[in-house]
């Protein structure tokens, strides 16, 4: 079988990692992909936006099946063009996926369904919107409506963060048209937990748990950025919580979606705040997680082709999913300057010092060859570090004495991804 994946980041990396062993894959593509992806696929340079060029890949190439990683072409709707043509590709349709590309969207499901969220207000007005927020008082949550890279949310706890944030998204429209609305909502005081499903629309499998940091520096400080590093299991999911959260958050949210007409099918992912051992909402993304991608699947034991042929059937039932017992851990080398302006084509050292240290993955994301040959980084997050241990104590170990070998100029991590569990 011939596979494309769609997308440059680690999580893609991880996914074609997991492709590359299943027992039906001969050959695998990636559209446009990075230079860790280039040792295990087939990189191509084909706009991740034209999806006209893509389809004419699959249909050229004769490939059998197409994943689709980061969150902006689901929203934009590959999926609905590769199926009008009859391919086989794996998400959910451009309206199933506005679970994430719009938040207000978001937000109004989860009203009419009852699913648990913090409570909130759209605004479309700076001046109703800041009105608002002097009656709530802070600490308050704003968000852009639309997508805006894992950066459009501000947690501010004073007035003058909030009406900076209000500024930035509303007058300056740094995030464009994704800031025409604006979501104000409650803080919710909490810890925070990513919980992943596969679901056909009929059936659900839940994957292992995890915890994303997004906070760029360590205690949770610093900006938000797209995550900065991964655990799993998340130990603060107890079976009983789990339940939970399949009774209050994912059945009725999948079951809801069919109720107005639309059947998700690919990869659902909470983002989680657990307030006094409740679970809430804070947000819905319809793809992987990056960097959750790098823990949940070297955890995985089950091809993972025979998972995305049976949502692509609707047979998840059959499939029996297994997990290792194993944990795992990733942390995020990222360039000087992100999540603002970072430079392009620093050489990064010592990969080949890692490469055959057991259980131990590095997933490339910001990454290319240079002109020499050579690996350079090119991009915000360059690479994410993972092991696979008994417990996250030791996956952390591995985790950060590999980080020791691995040099470029101005790179940062956080120290204490599993530090405080
Ligand atoms: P989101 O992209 O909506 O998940 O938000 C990014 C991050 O902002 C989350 O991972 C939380 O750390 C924080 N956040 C979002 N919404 C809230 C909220 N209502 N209360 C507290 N923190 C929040
Ligand atoms: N790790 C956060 C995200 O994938 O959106």
């Amino acid at each position: 079988m011939k596979v494309l994946v769609i997308g440059s980041g680690g999580r893609e990396h991880a996914i074609i990692w997991k492709l590359a062993q299943s027992r039906v894959v001969d050959k695998i593509y990636c559209a446009p992909g990075n230079a860790g992806i280039s040792e295990i696929a087939e990189c191509i340079e084909v706009e991740n936006k034209d999806f006209s060029a893509l389809v004419d890949f699959v249909k050229y190439e004769w490939i059998d099946l197409t994943v689709v990683g980061p969150e902006e072409p689901l929203a934009k709707g590959i999926i609905d063009v590769f199926q009008k043509e009859g391919r086989r590709i794996i998400g959910p349709t451009k309206l199933a996926a506005q679970i994430e590309s719009s938040k207000v969207f978001a937000k109004e499901f989860m009203k009419r369904h009852k699913i648990p969220t913090a409570e909130y207000k759209v605004f479309t007005s700076y001046t109703h919107a800041e009105e608002y927020i002097r009656l709530k008082g802070t600490p308050i949550v704003i968000k852009a409506d639309g997508l805006a890279a894992g950066k459009g949310v501000f947690v501010c706890q004073n007035y003058e963060e909030a009406f900076e944030a209000l500024r930035l998204i509303m007058k300056e429209k740094v995030f464009g048209a994704a800031g025409d609305k604006v979501v104000i909502e409650e803080f919710l005081s909490g810890k925070e937990a990513s919980y992943l499903v596969f679901t056909d629309g009929k059936n659900t499998i839940p994957m292992v748990t995890s915890k994303d940091h997004k906070r760029l520096l360590d205690n949770d400080e610093g900006p938000n950025t797209g995550g900065m590093g991964t655990f799993s299991p998340n130990p603060i999911i107890t079976p009983e919580l789990e339940k939970e959260i399949l009774e209050t958050i994912i059945n009725p949210t999948i079951k809801g979606l069919k109720q107005e007409g639309i059947v998700y099918k690919g990869i659902l992912y909470a983002g989680l705040m657990i307030v006094n051992n409740k679970p809430y909402v804070l947000e819905f993304n319809c793809r992987f997680g990056d960097p959750e991608t790098q823990v949940i699947l070297p955890r995985l034991e089950t091809d993972l082709v025979d998972i995305f042929m049976a949502i692509s059937e609707q047979k998840l039932n059959k499939v029996e999913v297994k997990w290792k017992s194993d944990a795992s851990l990733c942390v995020i080398l990222a360039s000087e300057g992100y999540p603002g302006k970072y430079k392009k084509g620093v050489p990064i050292t010592g990969l080949e010092m890692v490469k055959n240290i057991k259980d131990l993955f590095v997933f490339h994301a910001g990454t290319k060859f240079n002109e020499e040959g050579k690996i350079v980084t090119n991009g915000g997050r360059v690479l994410g570090v993972t092991a696979l241990g008994k417990d996250i104590k030791e996956a952390r170990q591995k985790v950060y004495s590999a980080i020791e070998l691995i040099k470029f100029e101005g790179m940062q991590y956080r120290k204490d991804i599993g530090l405080n569990i």
